[in-house]
């Protein structure tokens, strides 16, 4: 037989454009900074315009490519106007991440309907919707990824978290329909659960959530911002070419226990 090729050029993703929402978070503005160190196009999204501006200097600042979009994704007209951008500015769309996230902890009793739709709206209405948008762009260039960001809370949260756990329970399911959809069209759609992170929301908790959320992870730390950054870069690239509807988790072994 003959050697196999090197595979590392099948990581390269230089001038790729990625369309990232969330990338001015704790996780999304690692993503941002490690991918456009890599050599792609990064159209960030999220609502605080500050956030954005700073992120996206800084990047620039680097020597990287990358242009901010003030947007609420749970807005139709807002979720157009980030796929114009991305288009206007780059050509196209290569790379989906559907990052942005958001979490509320309520007692189901508790629970009102407009607190439900507010978390769905971002984690699964959003993130469904925006692919929608970005498919024919996807499509076009004939090897588009799309990557969801879920949680290993997913599988392991409890109490008062019903809003988290079921809204990234259906980006998983999302996430396993269109890999299915659009496998014929080119584009693979694979998913990120991580585990505990310092950063972003993982920086929310008390800390004795925390130590019980290290206690339960076989490799006894939380995981730093930067250690996303090569999973999404793999998912990102031609390198996981025959990878579509998986899950990799990030998460120090969490779930396995
Ligand atoms: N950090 C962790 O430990 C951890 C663990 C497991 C899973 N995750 C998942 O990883 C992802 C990133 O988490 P993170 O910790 O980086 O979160 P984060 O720091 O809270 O950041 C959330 C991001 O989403 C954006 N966002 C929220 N609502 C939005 C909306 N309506 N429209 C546009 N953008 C919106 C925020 O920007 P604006 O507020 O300016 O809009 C921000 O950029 C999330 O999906 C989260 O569920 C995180």
């Amino acid at each position: 037989m003959p050697d196999p090729p090197d595979p590392r050029p099948q990581f390269d993703i230089t001038n790729r454009t990625i369309l990232l929402t969330g990338g001015t978070g704790g996780l999304g503005s690692a993503i941002a900074r490690g991918l456009a160190a890599c050599g792609a196009h990064l159209v960030i999204v999220a609502r605080a315009a500050d956030r954005l501006k700073e992120i996206v200097v800084g990047i620039q600042d680097a020597g990287g490519s990358a242009v901010g979009v003030p947007a609420d994704i749970t807005l139709a007209e807002d979720r157009a106007a980030v796929v114009d951008t991305a288009i206007a500015e780059f050509g196209g769309i290569d790379v989906l991440i559907n990052n942005a996230g958001v979490t509320h902890r309520v007692p189901v009793a508790e629970l009102d309907v407009e607190t439900y739709r507010r978390i769905n709206g971002v984690n699964a209405e959003a993130a469904l919707f925006l692919a929608q948008a970005a498919y024919p762009h996807l499509k076009a260039h004939g090897n588009g990824s799309v990557v969801n960001v879920l949680s290993i809370g997913m599988w392991n949260s409890g109490a008062n978290s019903v809003l988290y756990r079921s809204t990234k329970s259906a980006l998983h399911g999302m996430t396993m329909v269109l890999a299915q959809e659009w496998a014929q069209d080119g584009i693979r759609v694979n998913a990120v659960a991580p585990g505990t992170f310092e950063a972003g929301m993982g920086t929310a908790l008390s800390a004795d959530r925390v130590a019980a959320q290290v206690a339960r992870t076989p490799m006894r730390r939380r995981g730093r911002p930067d250690e996303i950054v090569p999973t999404m870069l793999y998912l990102a690239s031609d390198a996981s070419s025959y990878v579509t509807g998986t899950t990799l988790r990030v998460d120090g072994g969490t779930v396995s226990l």
